[in-house]
């Protein structure tokens, strides 16, 4: 590994605080379904001298956070999320699993999917076709340094790097294990800097060509960025996820399993 890459702020505080927002709005949308519920239910059982019904009781939990959901028009994948946790969490919860394996089960998504949790990108591989799109594009800028955003395990760095030996690589990645995959599988690769660090502090202004395979959240920020610190005739490039309400300056399609479309901006 060599020296880091200069830091920057730029975005990286502009994007927490939406995210924060984001997942304490979905959380507290799931406690006001449980307390909505549990304050009619337990008082009932109480006064009747029962138990509380769990399983049905769940249901009811989900039933309700689906509702919220619903009247608060959040995306579909999260109101199946709010239907499906009570419930599932009572299963679960039935099976009696020592709850020592839940922690490992949590660490080890972690280690794996971290940006997924601090930034809604989780972890997916760019194809080889795509590596090979990629080093198409470098042609046309005007320089040979090369950063990938999220570089994963390196599934792109890795083939440029040795089929472009004149140009220079860098890969940035925030979750340990694939930072970890990365590093082994870049090692050797003289003009590969394979680094530990945060998108939203590496700086842009270096490079002529900037890969980000990210998800639709990051986006506009990252537009931001890329406008504040790439230099003038330099290409921003993302896989699959357009910047909202920029046109793009070309996009190029390739005949990949995911049908990859690389949308690239030229500053
Ligand atoms: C969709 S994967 C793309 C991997 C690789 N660039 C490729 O194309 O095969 C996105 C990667 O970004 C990483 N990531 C997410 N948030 C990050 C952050 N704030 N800083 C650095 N890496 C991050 C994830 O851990 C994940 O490995």
């Amino acid at each position: 590994m060599s020296a880091l890459p200069p830091e920057s702020g730029t975005g990286a505080d502009q994007q927490a605080i939406p995210q924060t927002r984001a997942h304490l709005r979905q959380l507290t949308l799931q406690c006001a379904a449980a307390f909505t519920v549990l304050s009619l239910a337990w008082p009932y059982f109480v006064l009747r001298n029962e138990t509380l019904p769990w399983p049905a009781t769940a249901l009811a939990i989900g039933a309700i956070a689906l509702l919220l959901a619903s009247l608060t028009r959040q995306p579909w994948w999260w109101r199946l999320i709010h239907m499906l946790f009570a419930p599932l969490a009572w299963a679960i919860a039935a099976l009696s699993i020592a709850p020592g394996w839940f922690l490992l089960a949590f660490i080890l998504l972690l280690l794996v999917y971290r940006g997924a949790l601090t930034d809604q990108i989780p972890l997916y591989l760019s194809s080889k076709d795509t590596a090979a799109a990629l080093a198409e594009l470098m042609s046309e800028c005007p320089g040979k340094r090369f950063l990938d955003l999220g570089a994963g395990i390196g599934s792109v760095l890795r083939p440029l790097a040795r089929a472009l030996p004149e140009a220079q690589f860098t890969g940035i990645e925030n979750a340990p294990a694939t930072w970890l995959a990365g590093y082994l599988c870049t090692a050797g690769l003289p003009n590969c800097s394979w680094h530990w660090g945060d998108i939203w502090r590496t700086s842009l202004t270096e490079y002529d060509l900037v890969y980000a395979f990210l998800s639709p959240a990051p986006m506009p920020a990252l537009w931001e960025k890329v406008k504040l610190e790439m230099p003038s005739g330099s290409l921003f490039i993302s896989n699959n996820f357009p910047v909202p309400g920029v046109e793009a300056s070309s996009v190029v399609e390739i005949d990949d399993a995911r049908q990859t479309r690389l949308y690239c901006y030229r500053r």
